[in-house]
């Protein structure tokens, strides 16, 4: 196990097999202390190739998160070990917290909290801040979580824009086939694409300053999609209105120059991080064990 799973999966796992936590999968010497050569099933994520050449009998890697990019996925498939992930489950969590974080940025409110306990209110009345209704939302990858998202801003009032690789049939929203052009029509831009190669930095200085001084963005994705020096020079020059970020580049890093800065609401990578979302992406990572130590089919297979 590489990451800890839910504490209820924790012990089912534990019924079901024998499991060595491994809590730095990157780590040689505690991958081959925990038995790495014993282990054929990793419960987590984060394998690496070179990770793999320490485990001969590794046959699958059960992915707790619905994005593999933390593990060669290229390699694994090379070595014939089955990847699974675990969508759909936590859809709704991040699609949650996205809208909470436009809506800590548009009222801006670990200000108003901050406000509030260092006795400001008593001295004058909160600024005012800007409203999501009426505003344009431009999504970066209308998939199953960016769905959920539109669903919950269309019921603020929004009009939902979306950008992809190709227009989707039947959906009620205008499509965008240029991302930049996309950015200029937006007054919000939510990114929601999968991380990786095909999507690096898709978010780039060009698509922040078509976004504008009064635009803001929002990463619930990954930090890879962004730019994120671009984007600290943007917001910092006021290029760009404002960013509410739960992702960066080097997690669990973040660069102080954007701490530093006042139009940003920041978040610890924690979209998926509800009990009911992680108790259910737990369930998805045994499921997928059992499938594959039954010989059954498994139920979310990416490699
Ligand atoms: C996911 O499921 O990909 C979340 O970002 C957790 O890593």
């Amino acid at each position: 196990m590489t990451k800890p799973l839910a504490k209820s999966c924790i012990a089912e796992l534990e019924q079901l097999f024998d499991v060595r936590s491994i809590v730095n999968a990157a780590d040689p010497d505690q991958v081959m202390a925990e038995g790495g050569d014993t282990i054929r099933a990793i419960a987590g994520g984060k394998v690496s190739a070179a990770m793999m050449e320490k485990l001969p009998r590794l046959e699958i890697i059960a992915n707790e998160g619905v994005g593999v990019d933390t593990t060669d996925v290229p390699a694994a498939k090379a070595r014939g070990i089955a990847v699974t992930n675990t969508p759909d489950v936590l859809n709704i969590a991040v699609a949650e917290l996205a809208v909470g974080l436009m809506l800590a940025l548009a009222r801006t409110l670990p200000e108003a909290d901050r406000y509030v306990r260092d006795g400001e209110w008593a001295k004058g009345l909160f600024p005012l801040r800007s409203q999501l209704h009426g505003k344009t939302v431009g999504i970066l990858g209308l998939g199953r979580i960016g769905k959920e998202i539109a669903g919950r801003l269309e019921g603020f009032g929004m009009n939902i824009v979306y950008f992809g690789r190709q227009e989707q049939p039947g959906q009620p929203y205008r499509y965008f086939g240029d991302l930049v052009e996309m950015a200029k029509a937006s007054d919000w831009l939510v990114v929601i694409a999968p991380g990786g190669k095909a999507t690096e930095r898709i978010v780039s200085q060009a698509v922040i300053e078509a976004l504008g001084p009064k635009g803001r963005l929002v990463n619930v994705a990954r930090g890879s999609l962004v730019d994120q020096e671009a984007l600290i020079e943007a917001l910092a020059s006021g290029q760009l209105g404002g960013a509410a970020l739960d992702v960066f580049e080097q997690e669990p890093g973040v660069p102080p120059a954007l701490l530093a800065l006042s139009n940003v609401v920041v978040s610890p990578h924690m979209g998926s991080r509800t009990e009911e979302a992680r108790e259910a992406m737990g369930r998805l990572v045994i499921d997928n064990l059992v499938a594959h130590f039954e010989g059954r089919p498994l139920p979310s297979r990416v490699a």
